[in-house]
């Protein structure tokens, strides 16, 4: 989504922005814009790729300047074009030049319009950035942080600024509510970002803010305060990746590099979690709320996207392994459809960037009708992870293929040992614990056998990629897996796939299949195996051309099907970690096939920091 990166310091702002708005292109955009401050206000906006916009820049020259704004806008108020993209201004004949670049949504800015126009303020865009921007000139009496925290107490909604002043050569002021921003320091300088990817090659030093903190920085000096006014500290932390971790070494794209990182990603989300000795899962991070967890009358899993199938296997693993009723929702769903939060509700919101909207207010609503509030997150500091209660980091490294792979693994892998935790405290013997770390323990060298058979999995999808429609089944634990191979197929190909559960395929979808279309089964040894040998009958019968994802000798199937990627055989809480990739690898290649841009699917983002 919208990106944002500003710099302050001593040193020529603009490679700074431009360098920093790259690192943010993976979040999903469609125009950018930059703006620096020397004397006079200097704006250049452009429609598309970032490279467009250093063109522009480049060709027109005079933006030399030790500060600046830039932006990667992701449109949601008014259509992508170059009016709307930011930075935007104040009013050209009332205000100061004042600039603003902006991440969010202003939910009152036509109230705020309108009380602008009748002023006599002029509006050259369609955006709610814009209106802020005039009403920070409005309210400018020759102090830019004041102006700011006026005019954020007007405005509802959620918003990360960045906002400089002509009037002001020396001042920038940024501030957040609802929507990710932090400020890195460096000597003499400050790097301001959305998400550290753009701060994170001038300074491993930074500040995450808190909502409604106006933050006031010059070169020289950092303060910051409530909207109000009043004083507040901030805290400098230590960002955890370097920038080896963002590149992308050897591979051609970070879908396919995050793909290949995820035996590595799980043996980290693992480590020093699995203690074969005693029999116990230790998780660190939710230990204080060990008996709140065992004594839970009821879990619900709560996400959006991949995030969402991750929390549909965790609630089979939680009913499986710790024996709790267990539900899982959409979180955009779940906070407003007044939902049940009895007594002894646990509510675990899961998601990599921590920073999805809905997921966030589904989390808080819970948290207001009493729910112990847990968090399977993967970056550190984020949003999320500072709203719950308690959790678990995912520690997969920093995922910037918009297309979610290894994330998802680190999803289901934190929730089977959350499963287990509770369940060891519940029904499950330290054996049965013990028996299913051993298994977890080979799960990663499970996935380079299966990584090894991309060049087969390439053949086999180049024999229908041509077919505009695509099924994915699967039952029980593989059916959220059919459900992400779909999401990934769609999502970077834009082929349409559907997923389900094999057995819904004969309430309605088994009317599409025809000669040759082909239908995806996800179908490992595991209970319910014979009746999946039955639905793939079914398709087969009707003309439909079957690609399974089944288990290592299993000679049975290959006489039912017609393609198949294998994978080793695992206990069936373990299998989705392993069936989901033959699937992340054909929706790659099948994308790659038809030309399309893996890490920059068209219309999506990263993360969804908007209702
Ligand atoms: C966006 C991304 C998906 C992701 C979802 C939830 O739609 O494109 O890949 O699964 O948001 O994101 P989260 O950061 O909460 O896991």
């Amino acid at each position: 989504m919208c990106g944002i990166v500003a710099y302050i310091g001593r040193r020529p702002a603009l490679p700074v922005l431009l360098e920093g708005l790259k690192r943010l292109e993976y979040r999903g955009y469609d125009s950018a814009g930059l703006a620096v401050l020397n004397g006079g206000l200097k704006v250049a906006k452009a429609v598309g790729r970032v490279a467009v916009l250093e063109d522009l820049v480049n060709r027109q020259g005079g933006f030399d300047a030790t500060m600046g704004v830039a932006h990667t806008r992701w449109a949601t108020h008014g259509g992508v074009t170059e009016k709307n993209a930011h930075p935007h201004r104040d009013d050209a004949t009332l205000g100061h030049g004042v600039v603003v670049i902006h991440n969010g949504i202003i939910e009152n800015y036509a109230t705020l319009k309108r009380y602008l126009e009748e002023k006599g303020h002029v509006f050259t865009s369609e955006t709610d950035t814009e209106v802020l921007a005039h009403l920070i000139g409005e309210l400018y009496r020759g102090d830019l942080e004041r102006a700011v925290q006026s005019a954020l107490r007007e405005v509802t909604g959620a918003y990360a600024i960045a906002v400089m002043c002509a009037k002001e050569p020396d001042v920038m002021v940024v501030a957040r509510k609802g929507s990710p921003l932090m400020v890195g320091v460096g000597k003499d300088e400050y790097v301001v970002a959305s998400d550290s990817s753009a701060i994170v090659a001038h300074t491993t030093q930074a500040i995450t803010l808190d909502d409604y903190t106006v933050a006031r920085i010059t070169r020289d000096s950092f303060r910051t305060t409530t909207v109000d006014n009043v004083p507040v500290t901030a805290e400098i932390r230590e960002l955890e990746y370097d920038l080896g971790q963002i590149d992308l070494g050897a591979f051609d794209h970070y879908m396919l590099k995050e793909i290949h990182e995820q035996p590595n990603a799980l043996r980290l989300c693992m480590k020093g979690r699995l203690d074969l000795r005693s029999g116990q899962i230790v998780l660190g991070g939710v230990s204080e709320f060990a008996r709140e967890l065992a004594r839970a009358k009821r879990v619900i899993f709560v996400g959006q996207g991949t995030a969402l199938h991750a929390g549909m296997v965790a609630e089979y693993l939680m009913e499986d392994l710790a024996k709790i009723p267990t539900d899982v929702d959409f979180a955009s769903e779940f906070r407003y459809r007044n939902p049940m939060v009895e007594e002894g509700t646990v509510v675990v919101a899961i998601s990599q960037s921590g920073e999805t909207a809905d997921t966030l207010a589904a989390l808080q609503e819970a948290k207001q009708r009493g729910a112990l509030a847990l968090g399977l997150v993967n970056v550190v500091g984020s949003s999320i992870s500072r709203e719950t209660d308690a959790g678990v980091y995912l520690r997969v490294g920093p995922e910037i293929g918009v297309a979610s792979t290894k994330a998802f693994l680190g999803q289901v892998c934190v929730a089977t040992m959350l499963a287990a935790f509770v369940g060891r405290r519940r029904f499950l013997s330290a054996d049965a614990v013990r028996e299913l770390m051993e298994q977890m323990e080979r799960v990663p060298s499970h996935i380079e056998r299966i990584l090894a058979q991309s060049e087969e999995i390439k053949r086999a999808t180049a024999r229908y990629v041509e077919r505009d429609n695509w099924l994915f089944l699967g039952r029980g634990y593989n059916y959220p897996v059919a459900l992400e191979g779909a999401l990934k197929l769609k999502e970077i190909s834009y082929i349409h796939a559907e997923g389900m559960p094999a057995a819904e395929m004969k309430h309605g979808p088994i009317a599409l299949i025809d000669e040759g279309m082909p239908v995806v089964f996800v179908a490992t040894r595991n209970s319910q195996y014979e009746k999946i040998l039955s639905n793939i009958e079914e398709v087969r019968s009707r003309g439909g051309h079957v690609i399974a994802v089944a288990t290592e000798g299993d000679e049975e199937i290959r006489r039912h099907v017609q393609e198949v990627f294998w994978v080793p055989d695992v206990p069936e809480p373990l299998q989705p970690l392993l069936t989901v990739v033959p699937l992340q690898l054909l929706a790659y290649h099948a994308a790659l096939m038809r030309g399309r841009d893996v890490d920059k699917p068209r219309n999506l983002a990263k993360s969804v920091t908007v209702e």
